[in-house]
């Protein structure tokens, strides 16, 4: 049940969240949300989606989404009805009608006080398998099975060569972040709920040109994810072909019309508005690895949608990433811009969410440069938002790994940043 009052006792109200069939893909639920009986409608009135996270209330966790009310029609006689796309966010989600809300902003402008309606809980499964990804090591042969669950439990990744039939098990190792690790807001305030346990299993010794299939999951509670496959790439060597695609920037946004909280946009400014009429778009593309931005300015929730929204690729690619200024900048914690610059572009994550989210194979932690091989091709992936000046320890990698690349084997280096 939600942890606050519910601010006025309406008799009329009534305010019911059903769960429907899957009317969106098979990564969600879709769930309708219908409400009556609203006293006096205004044009800024909003329907949000919530999560039960340990912790949270409505005055200190933005919503998972929002529309406003006005995309029914009849809002304005007190009834109507939106479905919204319901992911599984670890915790039960349940919607709340607010009146009037003017703006968004640098704080939460979504409050108790504004609340006229609160609909029943949707139960989803704590620890269903979520958010499942791939990646390269810097060793041959090696590719990283990353996902998200509510509890550590048991977490291992299994593969073989015949569908069905797995042949290695690899146990997990488990991450999370606390909002004491976040530096400012929102990271560490109204953008912060608990982003559950972080898997990475590494699976080993794996043929090239060879078509794996795998899962992910819990081996104690027997809850895997569905089967995925992968191809891995040909051995180094100068006569090896791969294909790749890389793209920068992508971003993500909710597939259903609904909008995201972001503390950058006025309420009037862009399709946020309740006077707006765009539509945000979905995006995808295809992959075998990548260099990418989400836009995830201090929010869990867009973490967990943006690696839903991924699924298809990212379960079958391995993908390698870099961060941007939305997921590293933030003061004096070692970003280049500092001190000449203060720059807030990761809303107080400060490359925490981003590194143990996207796993690479990077000296330690927070240096989050690295190189390896993928057929004729040697990559060097650098980052542009840590220093990179003459004697920084970024540029002294690249001028070791120069030194080190074996150009008969890989006689293709690629820089990218
Ligand atoms: C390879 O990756 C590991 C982390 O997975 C890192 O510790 C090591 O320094 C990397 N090796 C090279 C040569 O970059």
């Amino acid at each position: 049940m939600p942890r606050w009052p519910v601010a006025t006792a309406v008799a009329l109200l009534m305010l019911a969240a059903c769960v429907r069939s899957q009317p969106f893909t098979s990564i969600a639920t879709g769930a309708a949300v219908s409400w009556s009986g609203i006293p006096n409608p205004t044009n800024a009135d909003v329907i949000a989606l919530y999560v039960q996270a340990p912790g949270t209330t409505v005055d200190t966790l933005a919503p998972l989404k929002f529309q406003w009310a006005n995309r029914s029609p009849g809002y304005d006689q007190g009834s109507g009805s939106i479905t919204f796309q319901v992911l599984n966010q670890r915790y039960p989600t349940f919607f709340v009608y607010f009146s009037n809300i003017q703006s968004n902003g640098v704080s939460n402008s979504y409050t108790s006080n504004k609340v006229i309606a609160v609909s029943k809980p949707i139960a989803i499964t704590p620890n269903e398998p979520t958010q499942g990804h791939l990646s390269f090591t810097n060793i041959t042969g090696q590719v990283v099975v990353q996902w998200t669950t509510r509890d550590v439990g048991t977490p291992v990744a299994q593969v073989g060569t015949a569908s069905g039939t797995y042949t290695q098990t690899a146990a997990a190792v488990t991450n999370t972040y606390p909002r004491s690790e976040m530096v400012g807001p929102p990271a560490n305030s109204f953008g912060y709920f608990d982003p559950g346990s972080l898997h990475y299993a590494t699976l080993t010794g794996l043929a090239p040109n060879t078509q794996y299939f795998y899962r992910y999951g819990d081996s104690a509670l027997a809850l895997f994810s569905p089967e995925y496959s992968f191809t891995t790439p040909p051995l180094p060597a100068a006569s090896a072909s791969v294909k790749w695609l890389a793209w920068a920037d992508a971003g993500q946004a909710v597939a259903d019309g609904t909008n995201e909280y972001d503390y950058y946009d006025d309420y009037d400014e862009l399709n946020s508005s309740p006077y707006g009429t765009d539509q945000q778009a979905y995006e995808s593309a295809f992959d075998t690895w990548e260099i990418e931005q989400a836009s995830d300015l201090g929010f869990v929730t867009q973490w967990d949608v943006y690696f839903e929204q991924y699924k298809p690729i990212y379960t079958l690619l391995p993908v390698m990433t870099l961060p941007g200024n939305h997921e590293r900048d933030a003061p004096a914690t070692g970003d280049r811009y500092y001190p000449l610059e203060k720059k807030t572009d990761s809303g107080g994550e400060a490359g925490f969410p981003y590194e143990l989210r996207l796993k690479m194979p990077t000296p330690t932690q927070r240096s989050e440069w690295y190189s390896f091989n993928h057929g004729p091709v040697h990559f060097i992936q650098t980052s542009t938002e840590q220093p990179f000046g003459a004697g920084s320890p970024q540029w002294q990698f690249v001028v070791n790994d120069l030194q080190t690349v074996d150009r008969s084997v890989t006689p293709w280096v690629i820089v990218l940043f």
